[in-house]
């Protein structure tokens, strides 16, 4: 794991927006695979500044979104859908037809989960995914206890997580408690991870990912196993790890390696 520790959530923002402008702009038919709630949304905007700056171009690139509440269509203002295409695709030249998000309106949910699958396979698997994480350590909606090789499936959520989500539905409305989520298995395909995380209430939950255990209990804990995971995070999430100095430490070191390959290209050129 790659921890990258910045000193506000604008920064966090802005790190992250340059991997998937970066990604884009050296495959532009690139795969990424996208995450909703409130940590995406100023990255998100990052996104949509550089694309209508002319500094990226998204009109080859395809995405997968990570879950979905089962049981809400897509015109439900508090679907994934409906949140993606008003935080990110109405403002970006990406065509809808290659936007996917899982069906949260399927008759046959469980088909939909394998069709999910073979379509993100049929694209060549997603290069880059964008994660956030749940106070309860979830990635997509893998709470505790999700096996680490999960696919994608339908995913009972916890109180916690329908508390945490609450905010989003006016009092009376129906809130789902059922979604359709990526897999922990499926995420770990993923080319690349970014994880973003700010905020102190998600200090216990990055300390658990990145120093616990590999354990089902943290789901997040998985991206241990994973080549090349990015955790971004600003100092209120990383306030309760136990070696945040010894991160910093290595991130100064690899930029210098990266400053010094960056050089030996240019004299190669
Ligand atoms: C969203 C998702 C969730 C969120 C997580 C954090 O697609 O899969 O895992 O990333 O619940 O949500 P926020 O960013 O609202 O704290």
């Amino acid at each position: 794991m790659q921890i990258v520790i910045l000193k506000d959530a604008a920064s966090v923002a802005e790190y992250g927006a340059n991997i998937f402008i970066e990604q884009v702009n050296k495959k532009a038919d690139s795969v990424l695979g996208l995450a909703t709630g409130s940590t995406p949304v100023a990255l998100y905007q990052e996104l949509i500044k550089a694309n209508q700056s002319g500094q990226v171009s998204f009109a080859e690139s395809i995405s997968f979104n990570l879950d979905e509440y089962l049981g809400l269509d897509g015109s439900h203002q508090q679907s994934y859908r409906y949140f993606m295409n008003e935080q990110l695709f109405n403002h970006i030249d990406i065509k809808q037809e290659n936007t996917h998000v899982p069906p949260g309106d399927a008759q046959n949910p469980v088909d939909a989960c394998l069709e999910y699958e073979s379509a993100m396979a049929n694209k060549g698997g997603v290069d880059v995914q964008l994660l956030g994480i749940g106070r309860n350590g979830h990635i997509g909606f893998n709470e505790p206890s999700s096996g680490l090789r999960s696919r994608t499936r339908v995913k009972t959520l916890t109180k916690e997580t329908i508390d945490d989500n609450a905010r989003f539905f006016s009092e009376g409305e129906y809130q789902p408690h059922l979604s359709i989520t990526m897999g922990i298995g499926t995420i770990l395909e993923a080319k690349k991870i970014v994880l973003l995380a700010t905020g102190e209430n998600k200090a216990d939950a990055v300390r658990d990912m990145v120093e616990g255990p590999l354990a089902a209990i943290c789901p997040a804990s998985a991206l241990q196993l994973h080549q090349d995971a990015v955790i971004v995070i600003d100092e209120a999430a990383a306030s309760k790890l136990a070696h945040g100095e010894f991160y910093k430490h290595i991130e100064s070191e690899n930029q210098k390696l990266q400053s010094y390959l960056a050089e030996l290209a240019s004299q190669a050129k």
